[in-house]
């Protein structure tokens, strides 16, 4: 992992010595760059509420995750909306009201917004009025993209919609075992917009969008990573970050340790601090306390249909919160479904369970079958 601007060298070197290397870098970068009076309190009293096991939160979310589409013109074969699979949602974009109706309900906590969950956001035709309206309201914005809906007029609109931090997703250096995974791209297209942005971000004097090159690392790639590493450098991206996959089948796991991914750490399952801080907001409005959450039917709510208020200290929210504080205790008297369940009493991510995913998938598409 390499990072190349004195910028966000300096920024990551403070955060690994005060915070023991357990740091992300966007996440730091927002609360540096999007800071408030009102925020910092937010957040200190997140910590208080989580200290003294609160469940009923006078405090709110500072990290929003807004999946503004669950659309993709790509079929990666470990990703739900690459297999084509929905969770019961309808497959839509978010507008930009519908984004407004969101965040105007939030932002004054909000730090952070990550604007994807399962979709490709560059195909939502609101995406730089969108960015754009989150800036507005002091918020740093984070996106990931596959490059493939891209061409150079868009990526000006990118730059200038004043996004702060980009994922750009590319796990090779070759056509061949690039397009094992992003089933449908065109590499050298990828290859030339991801070039193009590098070089208009320049020309335009501009510091943002961060970039990361996300690199996906399989068995099929791994021995590209070196090479990826030195062409980021040749394009000026600022942070190379080849990630552990989640994988569905054996044949695709790496053969390098560092590279093969922990699908949970039971400890940090135990200390999810996500019910407290975090808010993902499906394309359809419905709300979960983390991304894990796929199924419609796990929705904690709807904020299309009620206020954020009257949400982030409903029943099943509250529920889930004291399940995390004390699994023993509830796990006696099961009084409500919720996604936490399998994660703190059985330290299994909800969303990885995909053969059960498919299964009720297939029970939705035949009624009564
Ligand atoms: C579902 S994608 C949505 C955003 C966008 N379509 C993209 O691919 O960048 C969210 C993130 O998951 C990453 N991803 C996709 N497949 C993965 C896998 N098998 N393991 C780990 N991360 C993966 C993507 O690179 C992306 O950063
Ligand atoms: S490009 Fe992103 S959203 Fe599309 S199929 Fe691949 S991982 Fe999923
Ligand atoms: S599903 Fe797991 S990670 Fe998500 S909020 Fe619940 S306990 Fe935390």
């Amino acid at each position: 992992m390499k990072i190349n601007t004195p910028f966000t060298r300096i920024v990551t070197k403070i955060a690994r010595l005060t915070l023991a290397k357990r740091v992300d870098l966007p996440h730091t970068l927002a609360f540096l760059y999007n800071n408030s009076f009102k925020k910092l309190s937010n957040l200190i009293n997140i910590e208080l509420e989580k200290r003294l096991k609160r469940i009923t939160l006078k405090s709110k979310p500072y990290i929003m995750f807004l999946e503004v589409n669950n659309i993709c013109n790509l079929h990666c074969p470990f990703c739900m909306t690459g297999k084509g699979v929905y969770g019961g949602r309808e497959k839509r974009h978010m507008t930009i009201d519908d984004v407004k109706g969101v965040i105007d309900q939030t932002w004054e906590h909000l730090y952070f917004i990550q604007l994807y969950n399962w979709g490709e956001p560059m195909l939502n035709k609101d995406i730089f009025e969108i960015i754009r309206y989150a800036k507005s309201k002091n918020i740093f914005t984070m996106a990931s993209s596959n490059m493939t809906a891209l061409d150079e007029g868009k990526i000006d609109r990118l730059i200038d919609s004043g996004l702060d931090y980009l994922k750009v997703a590319v796990d090779g250096v070759s056509k061949e075992s690039y397009s094992l995974y992003r089933v449908g791209a065109d590499f050298d297209k990828v290859m030339e917009n991801f070039k193009t942005l590098m070089r208009r971000r320049k020309e335009k004097g501009s510091r943002f969008p961060i970039v990361e090159w996300q690199f996906v690392v399989f068995k099929h790639n791994e021995d590209e990573v070196d090479e990826a590493q030195k062409i980021a450098d040749e394009l000026g991206v600022d942070y190379f970050n080849p990630i552990p996959a989640y994988i569905e089948d054996a044949k695709w796991i790496p053969k390098n340790e560092k590279y093969k991914a922990t699908l949970y750490d039971p400890e940090s399952v135990r200390k999810c601090r996500r019910l407290w801080s975090h808010i993902n907001v499906r394309c359809d409005g419905g709300i979960a306390p983390c991304c894990y959450e796929f199924f419609k039917k796990d929705d904690f709510g709807n904020i299309f249909k009620r206020p954020f208020a009257e949400l982030w200290n409903n029943d099943i929210f509250k529920y889930s919160r004291e399940l995390c504080m004390h699994p023993d205790k509830v796990t006696k008297e099961r009084k409500m479904d919720t996604i936490c369940y399998n994660c703190i009493i059985y330290e299994k991510r909800p969303s990885l369970n995909v053969e059960d995913i498919l299964k009720q998938e297939e029970k939705e598409e035949k009624p009564g079958g």
